[in-house]
């Protein structure tokens, strides 16, 4: 306890106000379910796991807030998780910032994670606190990538597009959410990138990146998988199968 005392308050923001094109028609992706729990709810649950959250803060899409108040309300969360909701924006980046502007002062220490990625597991979570706390400013949970991958001169879809580069795979990191961050260095951050234009970042350590601060990576998980297209909604609710069968959870 006096180390919580000693660098304050963790919080959890939770991006949900995307829309899910790519998941396809239908509600809201946060709120489609896995195994009859919205999405949202279990990414929730999985940042409010972790013992040092003491807050999660929803970012809601813009006319769902209510509607995400009352899930919220109908869930149960751990006594010692408060909780908040607000409406997001029209991009990750813009609805990230809105949340941030939501914290209390006593909070030092923010994850940032992603209602699209349900399963993550409370180890990982709590791997990447301990990182921040350590000292590191941004935090990141990362797996090496299966694929090799290419750089390419984009070019309409279905045309050749010409390679750049190969990079070299055992350098390159596939990352995951939650990110965690020192509460005053992802501040800076998006307050010195909140001017990009079209999609804005789809990664807040890549903005902690630019600022010129460290940026660490630490292990991340296989079920921290992101819930993107259809066939990540049966592999998560595979997932969810095999949990109840291992533990009876
Ligand atoms: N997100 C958000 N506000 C936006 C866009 C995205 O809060 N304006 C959130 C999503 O709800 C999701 C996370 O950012 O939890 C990661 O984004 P992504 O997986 O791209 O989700 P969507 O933008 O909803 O999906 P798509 O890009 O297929 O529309
Ligand atoms: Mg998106």
């Amino acid at each position: 306890m006096s180390d919580l005392t000693r660098t304050g308050r963790t919080a959890a923001v939770i991006p949900a106000a995307g829309r899910g094109v790519r998941l396809g028609p239908g509600a809201p992706k946060a709120l489609r379910t896995i195994s009859g729990t919205p999405m949202l709810i279990h990414a929730v649950r999985a940042m409010a796991a972790a013992r040092a959250v003491s807050l999660v803060v929803v970012v809601a899409p813009p006319d769902g807030a209510p509607e995400v108040k009352h899930l919220l309300d109908a869930h149960a969360l751990p006594e010692r998780t408060d909780y908040l909701v607000v409406p997001g924006g029209e991009t990750r980046q813009e609805s990230v910032r809105r949340g941030l502007d939501a914290l209390p002062d006593a909070v030092t220490t923010v994850l940032v994670h992603d209602a699209a990625r349900p399963l993550v597991p409370v180890d990982t979570v709590d791997g990447v606190i301990e990182a921040v706390r350590d000292g590191s400013p941004a935090v990141v949970p990362a797996l090496p990538v299966a694929d090799t991958v290419k750089q390419v001169e984009p070019r309409a879809k279905g045309e050749p597009e010409p390679v750049t580069a190969t990079p070299e795979r055992a350098l390159l990191r596939a990352v995951q959410t939650p990110q965690g961050f020192d509460r005053d260095t992802l501040v800076r951050a998006h307050e010195a990138f909140a001017a990009v234009s079209g999609d804005g970042a789809t990664d807040d350590a890549g903005m902690v990146e630019r600022l010129g601060a460290p940026v660490v990576v630490v292990p991340g998980h296989e079920e921290a998988f992101k819930v993107t297209r259809p066939l990540d909604l049966v592999l998560a609710e595979a997932v969810l199968a095999r949990r109840r069968a291992n533990d009876g959870f």
